[in-house]
């Protein structure tokens, strides 16, 4: 087992491994006193992990209760939040008690939030259960739901107590969750470890994962120390994310978040190679990561349709937009640019060849 800290305001612990969620309540008795806990976990989940969890817990001392609900992301809204909270109420938790979040993004993002807003904040565990979620949702303590207008438009930043990514729970994640989170961990190896593109590469869906997840951990909890609040260095994350975004919208959401954050990444490489920012040869190496995990390494959309619905990120400011690009493999920086030069990025990490 590895264990990272998260310097933020309030320090916490990531622990990576296996066969961690059969101990999650010994582990979270570490950190937080016995009390209540209410669980909370999508229908999928819960089949798989809720009795063996929930047992975990009282065995070390907690009362427990169950919230499930059903699986997806048209469950991060506010309906849904509101009927959470109102379960924690009913169920009398109180400001000394704690929610765990048991699955996936949606589910980690969904509860975050609940804990970031009931009785003004109560504590908070992390138990992902997919890749991304081990990677990316459940470390850096940005809780959210979806609003009619736009994904993640209400949240908050809500640190958790504890993480505990058991690599033991890939193993039931369908194949395409696994590519899908393979994307961010690219992104990761892109952002800061050349090695760690390799290893993926090489060891492609066969992985052990609990050696990718930690260098990636390890990258996102020292961004988050640094920038708690997504002021300057934390930006970097959103490599592969503006047209990563624009990809999704324009599949009407029908890719994954992971698969445009492939295209993303890859039309903004090819970009940069071209334009003589990025050293030669980056995005032959981006392109045969991605492909070892099965994602997509073509953005099939026109040029004007992605530059059009990238500059409706929330990442752009007034006619500025800012692009985070890889200089080299592990060295990624980010650039501001007029809107107006979008569609000239796009188009040249659109059209194939380098020359
Ligand atoms: N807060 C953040 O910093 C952050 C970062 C990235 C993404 N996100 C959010 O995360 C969400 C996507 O997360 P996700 O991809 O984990 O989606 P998800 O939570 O919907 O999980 C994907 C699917 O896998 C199933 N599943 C989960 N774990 C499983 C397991 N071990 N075995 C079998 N099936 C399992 C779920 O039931 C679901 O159907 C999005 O809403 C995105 O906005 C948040």
């Amino acid at each position: 087992m590895q264990t990272i800290t998260v310097n933020t305001g309030r320090p916490y612990d990531v622990l990576i491994g296996r066969g961690l969620l059969v101990k999650a309540g010994e582990l979270t008795a570490r950190v937080h006193k016995p009390c209540t806990v209410a669980i909370v976990s999508d229908e999928t989940v819960a089949g798989l992990y809720m009795a063996g969890v929930a047992q975990s817990f009282q065995n070390a001392g907690f009362r427990t209760v169950e919230y499930v609900f059903p699986a997806g992301e048209q469950s991060k809204n506010m309906a849904q939040l509101a009927d959470l909270l109102d379960f924690l109420a009913q169920n009398e938790l109180g400001r000394s008690d704690l929610i765990a979040a048991l699955g996936g993004g949606v589910t980690g993002d969904l509860t975050g939030f609940a804990a970031a807003s009931f009785q003004r904040g109560i504590g908070c565990v992390q138990l992902p259960t997919t890749l991304l979620a081990a990677v990316d949702s459940s470390v850096g303590g940005k809780t959210a739901v979806n609003l009619p207008s736009g994904k993640n438009l209400a949240g908050a930043f809500w640190q958790p107590e504890l993480v505990l990514c058991d690599c033991d729970t890939f193993a039931t994640l369908p194949e395409e969750e696994l590519s899908a989170g393979g994307a961010e961990c690219v992104k990761y190896a892109m952002l800061g470890d050349g090695e760690l593109l390799e290893i993926i590469t090489k060891q492609g869906l066969n992985a052990k994962w609990e050696d990718i997840v930690a260098p990636c951990v390890e990258y996102k909890a020292r961004v988050v120390a640094e920038d708690e609040k997504e002021h300057g260095v934390r930006k970097l994350l959103n490599l592969g994310h503006t047209v990563g975004h624009a990809a999704e919208r324009l599949s009407g959401y029908s890719i994954r978040h992971g698969e445009g954050v492939a295209m993303g990444m890859m039309v903004l490489t090819l970009a940069a190679e071209k334009r003589g920012v990025c050293a030669r040869g980056v995005t032959a190496r981006l392109e045969a990561a991605l492909k070892a995990l099965k994602l997509p390494t073509v953005c099939p959309y026109a040029p004007e349709d992605i530059a059009k619905a990238s500059l409706g990120d929330k990442k752009r400011q007034g006619d500025s937009i800012t692009l985070v690009l890889p200089r080299a493999v592990g060295d990624c920086f980010w650039q501001t640019i007029k809107t107006s030069e979008m569609l000239d990025w796009v188009r040249l990490g659109v059209e194939k060849g380098l020359s």
